[in-house]
C-alpha cells in the first residue's frame, strides 16, 4: 500500500471514529462510551476511567506520571517490543480499544482491583503481572518482559491509574462492559459461507483480502485477523463467542453495534476458521492438545477440527517467534519442600 492511500484509509478510520464519539460527545458529556452498547443493569459496578489529560491535572508525583505515561505509550504501540516480547503485528490497544478504557472493549482496569484471584485458563491464582502475561505470550504470540522489570512495572501502573477510584476487592461483583459479554446465543448455527460475506462487505477495507491488516513503517493501521501477524490458537479471542462480541460491540470501526448478533456470530466463526500460530500448550498433537484444554478453552474454538479438507492447527508453526512456549510463565506449586 503506498502512502497516499495509507493516509486515506487512516483519514477514513479517524472520520468515522470521531463521528461516532462527537454525536454522543455533544448529549452526554460523561461517559463518552459508544452509542448503542446495552445499558448497565441493576446492581452493576459501573466505573469511568481517568485519561491521560486527567493525569497531567492529577497531583501525583512527577516520577509517577512519567511511568504512567510510559504504560500508555506500551499499551497504545506496543509494537515497540517487536521481536523482544511481541511476535505479531497487535498493540494491546488493537483489542483493548479506546486505551484500554471502553466497555464492551475489554477495558482493563477491572484486573487492577479483582487481582490477585484464581484464573481457570491457568489454573492458579494469578497477580496482574501474570494476566498480562497471557495476553503477551496468546494475544501478541509473544513473551512477557521480565517479572518487575520497567516495561512491566509501567503497563501494571497504567492499568492501576485507570482503575482510579474503584473500590478494591469485590469478590462476584458484575462490572459494566468488562470484557466482552457474551452476545446471546446465535439463533442460526454460525455460518463459514455467511460469515465470509460480512467480512467482505464489512471487514475486508481495513484487514485486507487475507486478513493480514496493514502495518507501515512499524506501525500497525490495520491488525492482523488472521495468519502468522495474528493472535495464536491459545488467545482468549480465538473463541467464538468472544470474537463475535468483541465484533458486534466494536467493528466495523466507528461503527460498533451495527451488525445483527447473527452477523457477529458469523463473521467470527470465518475469521476463527483460519490458521494462525500454534498453541503455546501444544502437546505435539493437536487432538490431544484441544482434548487437553477442551472443556476451559477450545470447546468455544475451531482448533484440531477439521475444516475444508484440513485439520486446523495441525503443524508446528509458531509465527514469527523461535519458541512454543515463554519460558517465563509461572508454574506455582505451594510444595514445602
Ligand atoms: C488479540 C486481542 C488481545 C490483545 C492484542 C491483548 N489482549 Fe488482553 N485480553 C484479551 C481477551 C480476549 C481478554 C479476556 C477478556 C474476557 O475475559 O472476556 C483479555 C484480558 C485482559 C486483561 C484482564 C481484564 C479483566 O477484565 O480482568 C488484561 C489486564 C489484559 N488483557 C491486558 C492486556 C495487555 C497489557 C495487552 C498487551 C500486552 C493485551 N491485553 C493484549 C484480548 C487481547
Ligand atoms: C475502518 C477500518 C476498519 C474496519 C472496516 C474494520 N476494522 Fe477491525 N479494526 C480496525 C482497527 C484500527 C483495529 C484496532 C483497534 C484500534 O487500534 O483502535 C481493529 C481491530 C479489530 C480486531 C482485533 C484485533 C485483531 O486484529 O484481531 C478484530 C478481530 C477486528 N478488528 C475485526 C473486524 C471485523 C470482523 C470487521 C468487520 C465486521 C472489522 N474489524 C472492520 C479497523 C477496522
Amino acid at each position: 500500500m503506498n502512502k497516499q492511500s495509507r493516509f486515506l484509509l487512516q483519514g477514513l478510520a479517524a472520520a468515522v471514529v470521531a463521528a461516532t464519539f462527537s454525536a454522543q460527545a455533544q448529549t452526554v458529556k460523561e461517559p463518552r462510551f459508544p452509542v448503542n452498547n446495552p445499558q448497565p443493569v441493576e446492581g452493576q459496578y459501573v466505573h469511568v476511567p481517568p485519561t491521560m489529560q486527567d493525569l497531567e491535572e492529577a497531583d501525583l508525583h512527577p516520577e509517577l506520571k512519567r511511568v504512567i505515561r510510559r504504560g500508555h505509550d506500551l499499551f497504545m504501540n506496543t509494537q515497540q517490543l517487536r521481536g523482544k516480547n511481541v511476535f505479531n503485528s497487535m498493540n494491546c490497544s488493537s483489542c483493548h480499544m479506546g486505551e484500554g478504557r471502553l466497555p464492551f472493549a475489554g477495558p482493563v482496569w477491572p484486573a487492577a482491583v479483582v487481582l490477585p484471584n484464581y484464573r481457570p485458563k491457568n489454573d492458579q491464582v494469578n497477580n496482574l503481572e501474570e494476566r498480562i502475561a497471557g495476553c503477551f505470550s496468546y494475544s501478541m504470540n509473544g513473551k512477557p518482559p521480565a517479572w518487575g522489570s520497567d516495561d512491566m512495572v509501567a503497563l501494571t501502573t497504567y492499568h492501576q491509574w485507570l482503575a482510579k477510584g474503584v473500590p478494591i476487592y469485590q469478590p462476584g461483583k458484575s462490572m459494566y462492559g468488562r470484557g466482552y459479554p457474551k452476545l446471546p446465543d446465535p439463533e442460526l448455527k454460525p455460518d463459514y459461507a455467511r460469515g465470509e460475506q460480512v467480512y467482505r462487505e464489512s471487514c475486508q477495507l481495513c484487514h485486507q483480502a487475507d486478513g493480514g491488516g496493514v502495518v507501515q513503517d512499524g506501525e500497525v493501521v490495520f491488525p492482523a485477523v488472521w495468519g502468522d501477524k495474528s493472535y495464536n490458537w491459545g488467545a482468549g479471542i480465538s473463541r467464538h463467542f468472544t470474537l463475535a462480541s468483541f465484533v458486534k460491540h466494536n467493528m466495523p470501526l466507528g461503527r460498533p453495534n451495527s451488525l445483527t448478533d447473527q452477523q457477529a456470530w458469523d463473521v467470527a466463526y470465518y475469521i476463527n476458521n483460519y490458521e494462525r500460530p500454534q498453541d503455546p500448550r501444544y502437546t505435539g498433537d493437536v487432538k490431544e492438545t484441544r482434548a487437553k484444554y477442551l472443556d476451559t478453552f477450545h470447546v468455544h474454538t475451531s482448533y484440531g477440527l477439521e475444516h475444508d479438507g484440513k485439520l486446523l492447527g495441525e503443524h508446528d508453526n509458531v509465527g514469527e517467534k523461535d519458541f512454543l512456549k515463554p519460558d517465563a510463565l509461572i508454574r506455582r506449586t505451594y510444595t514445602a519442600d
